[in-house]
């Protein structure tokens, strides 16, 4: 099983702010459905609650959670990160999609980054943790311009853990 994450993180690593996205980059939005559409998504409660406590249509979700008694309709709950990995092993690829404390836990084992990087500085409360850039290799970008629809200019990233 290939381990990816997928993110859109500031210039400053900023990631969201009371529990929800900072900006609304409709393109953005679509890259991750392109990523992850028909795959198995694995996410922080948080992340989970901040989805309005509904499944994105055609993926399998996974919420990682202390609570014992926690149940999210539509998706399959767990208690370690390590216990989410467990169920999606049959898996080809699995995404995990945050949040701060979810993407904190398993940057270490992520075998490919598909960064969003949004550019600017923003205020936030949750952050992307730091990790070597060097430990990967970029092996494509592209970069998107800001326009009528998209207040920040991006440029998606795909990062390959080096062997
Ligand atoms: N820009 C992006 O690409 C992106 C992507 C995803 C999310 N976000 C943003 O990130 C923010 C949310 O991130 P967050 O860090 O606050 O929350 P999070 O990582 O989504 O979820 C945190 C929760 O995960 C559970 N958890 C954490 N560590 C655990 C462990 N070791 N064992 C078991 N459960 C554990 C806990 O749930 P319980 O409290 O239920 O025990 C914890 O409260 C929001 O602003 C969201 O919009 C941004």
């Amino acid at each position: 099983m290939i381990l990816k994450a997928i993110v859109a993180y500031a210039e400053n690593r900023v990631i969201g702010k009371n529990n929800d996205l900072i900006w609304h980059l409709p393109d953005d939005l679509k890259h991750f459905k392109m990523h992850t559409a028909g795959k198995t998504i694995v996410m922080g409660r948080k992340t989970w609650d901040s989805l309005g406590g509904r499944p994105l249509p055609n993926r399998r979700h996974i919420v990682i959670t202390r609570k014992k008694d926690f149940r999210a309709k539509g998706a399959e709950v767990t208690h370690s990160l390590e216990d989410a990995i467990k169920l999606a092993q049959a898996e080809e690829e699995v995404f995990i999609v945050g949040g701060a404390q979810i993407y904190a836990l398993s940057i270490q084992m992520i075998d490919v980054l598909e960064i969003t990087e949004v550019h600017g500085e923003f205020n936030g409360d949750a952050y992307f943790p730091s990790f070597n850039s060097g430990d990967f290799e970029l092996i494509s970008q592209q970069y998107h311009p800001k326009d009528e629809n998209h207040q920040f200019s991006f440029t998606f990233k795909t990062l390959v853990r080096k062997v």
